[in-house]
């Protein structure tokens, strides 16, 4: 009897689960892995309930841009008529003159940003450029240059081609490698009657801009005229200045 009691017991001993630390250990394992897992799988619920529905693209764009160093840059500046610096005020014309360097930099007239004489355009030579504009409409009038330096006597059309200018006409005039050798009086004083005071002062290969006016008056505030004589001490190019220009907005008159 006893013996029986005792061997059914210690049977049920051995069938009951002995709770060992190695059994243990392994239920906090499998507990621990759960936890970890729930946790693992809310963070991840969280993440993606934070972060905004974007595209991928440009996720990894916005990655991307805060990994990059932030860089200034100034918007690029708008190029203006004539490459002035500044646009000219509505109701004017923009202008640049410029004087040949040398004999290889070329003279150059620009008006409302059309090269009326250049290096492009082909129409520039040694001696005396001019262009004639019609003040009034803006429309280029004639495009001539004259050679003052050598050949037949220039001096007499280009006096001709200044006097054939309608009244109302602007005339753009500019000096390339050499402009007064030939030059006459009667050119000098068609010229000093547009206004200019320096015509007269012109020496061998003085570098010489100017914007004449005939049949009205322009704005005393306005850049018309420069002059850049050689001198040997300090030209730019040998034998020749260092070329010249004047720029600027001239108003329109009434139409
Ligand atoms: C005239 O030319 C010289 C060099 O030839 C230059 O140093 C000087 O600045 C020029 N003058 C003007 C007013 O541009």
């Amino acid at each position: 009897m006893l013996r029986a009691w005792g061997d059914r017991g210690r049977r049920d001993e051995a069938k009951s689960v002995e709770v060992t630390p190695a059994r243990l250990a392994g239920t906090l394992k499998a507990v621990f892995f759960i936890f970890a897992s729930l946790c693992a799988w809310y963070s991840g619920y969280l993440l993606a309930e934070l972060i905004p529905d974007v595209p991928l693209s440009s996720a990894v764009y916005s990655i991307r841009s805060i990994s990059e160093r932030p860089v200034l840059r100034a918007p690029a500046p708008k190029r203006q008529k004539c490459d002035h610096w500044t646009p000219c005020p509505p109701n004017t014309y923009a202008y640049r003159l410029l004087s040949g360097g040398g004999r290889d930099k070329y003279a150059k007239i620009c008006f409302e940003d059309d090269v009326l004489i250049g290096e492009k355009t082909g129409n520039v030579a040694r001696g005396i450029n001019i262009a004639i504009v019609n003040y009034v409409t803006g429309k280029v009038l004639a495009a001539q240059y004259f050679d003052m330096y050598e050949g037949a006597d220039n001096s007499g059309p280009m006096t001709n081609f200044i006097q054939s200018a309608p009244s109302k006409s602007l005339l753009f005039m500019v000096t390339h490698d050499d402009g007064s050798s030939r030059l006459k009086e009667d050119a000098k004083k068609a010229i000093e009657a547009l206004g200019s005071k320096e015509i007269r002062n012109m020496r061998f290969r003085s570098s010489w801009v100017f914007l004449g006016a005939k049949g009205f008056e322009l704005p005393a505030g306005i850049q018309r005229e420069k002059v850049n004589h050689s001198d040997n001490a300090k030209n730019r190019y040998s034998g020749w200045p260092a070329e010249i220009q004047v720029e600027g907005c001239i108003p329109k008159g009434p139409s």
